[in-house]
């Protein structure tokens, strides 16, 4: 198959990884779509596109993960031969908050979809985002594909639906379906709730005067992070084995949350001591203390390997922070 002949539908395309893997595929030569649910402001959600510079090259689809109607619609468009499954209501700590719509996004969206595949498109290559997070209350201390799921929050849960749906569908169906365990994964365009950039965030906003201190919650838990862009390469690689499986996507290091922290004030030349309050506000009903991924499998069989260091990374996501904030206040 020539690249031209190759399309993509990727649910998901304005958060992190949706902009990052629509890069990778417009690169590739595919012809890409994304499924586009309706919000206020479109110019806030295609800002990730627009970072990126790719808003213009990829074909916007309307349509919900709740809606399979819409779902239906947008693969008869889109005819693709690839579908990327990333849509999620993916912040844990708020799905203890809202669980029942995160189960409908995350859980039953993933349903949705699946069905619209087998209907419209069963021939198509179909990829599930599902996440380190299933391990939960660890059962080994390093997780790989056979590590037994623990799941801690709401959102734990529905990913663990849609990803024995995910294996469901490719024994029951015969669909070429896989499902990516992905570990933390991080960059510049990650959502500013999430830790990482939070941090990265706040330690820009201090070097700047805008801000005294950075209020975290458990600084002790620990998280195998690496970097979206090596992360959305291994998701097309999984699409182009002969067979479909499922694949722990991970860096194999694990580093506290107050460590990570550090290399975040190091970059800025400030005193971590005199500026992190811990705030029980941001306290989880449940905590993950600790993942740490094993992606031996994803070495061998994908050829696959993270590239970028915690260290190296965190720096790129500061000093971008600092330049946007820069352009904010000037
Ligand atoms: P993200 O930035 O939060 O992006 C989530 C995407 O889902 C956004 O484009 C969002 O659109 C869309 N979405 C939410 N509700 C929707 C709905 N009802 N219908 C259609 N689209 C909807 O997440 P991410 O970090 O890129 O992660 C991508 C996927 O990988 C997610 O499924 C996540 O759970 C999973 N995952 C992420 C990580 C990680 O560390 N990043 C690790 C493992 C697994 P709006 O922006 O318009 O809301
Ligand atoms: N967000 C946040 N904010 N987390 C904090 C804070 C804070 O102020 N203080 C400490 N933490 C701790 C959390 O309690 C958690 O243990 C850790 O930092 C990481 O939190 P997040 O960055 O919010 O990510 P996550 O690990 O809960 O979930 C992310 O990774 C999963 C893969 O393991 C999300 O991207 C999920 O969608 C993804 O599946």
């Amino acid at each position: 198959m020539t690249s031209v002949d190759r399309s993509a539908f990727i649910t998901g395309i304005t958060g992190q990884d949706g902009a990052y893997l629509a890069q990778l595929l417009l690169a590739k030569g595919y012809k890409v779509y994304g499924l586009s649910p309706r919000r206020s402001n479109s110019d806030i959600n295609l800002a990730r596109l627009e970072w990126l510079g790719i808003a213009r090259d990829v074909e916007l689809l309307d349509g919900d993960m709740t809606d399979l109607s819409s779902l239906i619609r947008a693969l008869q468009t889109a005819n693709p031969t690839e579908v990327y499954n990333l849509a999620a209501q993916s912040f844990v700590k708020t799905s203890w908050d809202q669980p029942l719509l995160t189960g409908q996004v995350t859980g039953l969206g993933a349903a949705n979809l699946l069905e619209a595949v087998r209907l419209i498109k069963p021939d198509a290559r179909f990829y599930q985002a599902s996440t380190s997070e299933m391990y939960g209350l660890i059962q080994e201390p390093m997780q790989s594909e056979t590590t037994p799921f623990y799941p801690r929050s709401p959102y734990a849960v529905a990913k663990l639906y849609a990803h024995w749906l995910t294996v469901n569908y490719r024994e029951s169906f015969g669909l070429f379906a896989c499902s990516g365990i992905l570990f933390n994964h991080e960059s510049p365009l990650r959502g500013l709730e999430f830790v990482t950039r939070k941090v990265t965030d706040g330690v820009a906003r201090i070097k700047l005067g805008l801000a005294k201190e950075l209020r975290l919650g458990n600084i002790d838990a620990k998280r195998d992070w690496g970097h979206a862009r090596d992360y959305v390469e291994a998701m097309w690689l999984m699409l182009q084995q002969e067979t479909a499986d499922d694949f722990v996507i991970a860096t194999g290091r694990t580093t506290t949350v107050r460590d990570m922290c550090k290399i975040a004030f190091e970059a800025a030349g400030l005193a971590i001591d005199e500026h992190l309050v811990i705030d029980p506000a941001f306290f989880r009903p449940a905590e993950v203390e600790v993942l740490l991924g094993n992606p031996s499998k994803a070495h061998q069989k994908l050829g696959w390997e993270a590239t970028t260091s915690l260290e190296t990374m965190i720096r790129e996501m500061y000093e971008a922070d600092l330049a946007r904030l820069r352009q904010l206040n000037h």
